[in-house]
């Protein structure tokens, strides 16, 4: 399988880079800084296929996912149409079009010394969230950054690999599983904690995750916070009434949870000086694009292009049983749970365009 596919993947990430290019360009970072590799860790929004090589049910890499990558019908276990947002994000840094997955066995040394996504579908800052999907928790993810670090020292030696490690950009989007998910559809957490308390878990999960980060080397760290994950498809379906308005609960969390992240990285970055930590608002951007969607250019908010658009996602959303809406960029999101690459492309440049100077 590896085998036949090989040729085929350099052949489509070639196609992608032409296609891409028009879309997200680089920006001009200050003082001629460059940067030598992006690291992300975090969920589906910025997973590039890791879910691909473990085993567990929460899987994209079929049709209709990827319909639109590289010439089309490329699935890679992106959950989208095309790109996420790890990739566009590698592209406004002027590091490279696509992110690689760290799991994908046919990665170059090139290919990690310019960073890898360590994200994986289904995941959340709370350790029961990605036991319950079986997917990589964010401890593990820090794990493989260990590892990575190992690989690339063996590969171009310690003083090297200090260098890439400390003026990497390193991109942390994780956490409306959390909320979405863990809290909102099972019992678990919600016998023992409110939102207020739940949201102080989450933050403290957080805070360890940054201090361990930090300790490991990086420098330059954008934490995403949680979008507005309320008015998702499937929040409005399971969470909205007959209506499907969006789930105020949820929103109401997430602002909340962004509120002591923003208070959690202030004091951080009071503590160790020699860091750049910029927060990056998520909310505020997918609350303008849903609220708003003709502005944007957008027909449909309330629902996924994939099926019935209401739940479908992962293996729910597939070729055999799902309906594909004719033209994807009319919508703002790809299945019930994340955006298509349009939105992607337009929410990137809103999270991040004018926090890019603050990571030098
Ligand atoms: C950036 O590089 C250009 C070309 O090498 C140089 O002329 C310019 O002075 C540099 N700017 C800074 C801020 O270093
Ligand atoms: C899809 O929709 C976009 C945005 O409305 C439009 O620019 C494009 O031409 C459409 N593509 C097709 C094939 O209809």
């Amino acid at each position: 399988m590896k085998l036949l596919l090989s040729p085929f993947v350099t052949l489509f990430c070639l196609a992608t880079i032409l296609i891409s290019l028009h879309y997200c360009n680089a920006v001009n970072l200050p003082n001629n800084e460059t940067v030598p590799a992006l690291i992300v860790f975090g969920d589906s929004i910025v997973d590039s296929g890791n879910n691909n090589y473990i085993k567990t049910g929460f899987k994209c890499n079929f049709l209709p996912y990827g319909q639109d990558f590289g010439g089309g019908n490329q699935p890679t276990g992106r959950f989208s149409n095309g790109l996420v947002l790890s990739d566009i994000i590698a592209s406004k840094f002027g590091v490279k079009k696509l992110l690689p997955a760290y799991l994908d066995p046919n990665l170059q040394l090139q290919d990690l010394l310019t960073g890898v996504s360590f994200a994986s579908g289904g995941t959340g800052y709370d350790p029961l969230t990605s036991k319950l999907g079986s997917v990589i928790s964010l401890s593990d993810q820090l794990n493989m950054f260990k590892e990575y670090k190992n690989k690339i020292k063996e590969e171009v030696g310690e003083e090297r690999m200090k260098m890439i490690i400390s003026k990497s950009v390193y991109i942390i989007c994780i956490g409306s599983n959390d909320i979405a998910n863990t809290y909102a559809q099972t019992p678990y957490r919600r016998f023992n904690y409110d939102i207020p308390s739940y949201t102080d878990l989450l933050a403290s999960y957080s805070s360890n995750f940054l201090q361990e980060l930090y300790g490991l080397g990086a420098r330059r760290i954008g934490v995403i916070g949680m979008p507005y994950i309320g008015c998702v498809p499937s929040q409005r379906t399971l969470g909205g009434g007959r209506e499907r308005a969006c789930s105020d609960f949820e929103n109401q969390a997430a602002n909340l949870f962004n509120s002591k992240l923003v208070f959690l990285m202030d004091s951080f970055e009071n503590k160790f000086s020699d860091t750049k930590l910029v927060y990056l608002d998520s909310y505020h951007p997918l609350m303008y694009l849903v609220q708003n969607p003709a502005k944007y250019g957008f027909d449909v908010a309330d629902r996924g292009c994939c099926g019935t658009g209401d739940l479908e996602v992962s293996i729910f959303c597939n070729q055999y049983s799902s309906s594909i809406c004719s033209n994807s960029s009319r919508y703002i999101f790809w299945d019930s749970y994340h955006p298509t690459q349009e939105a992607y492309n337009l929410l990137c440049s809103m999270v991040i365009d004018d926090k890019i100077k603050d990571f030098f």
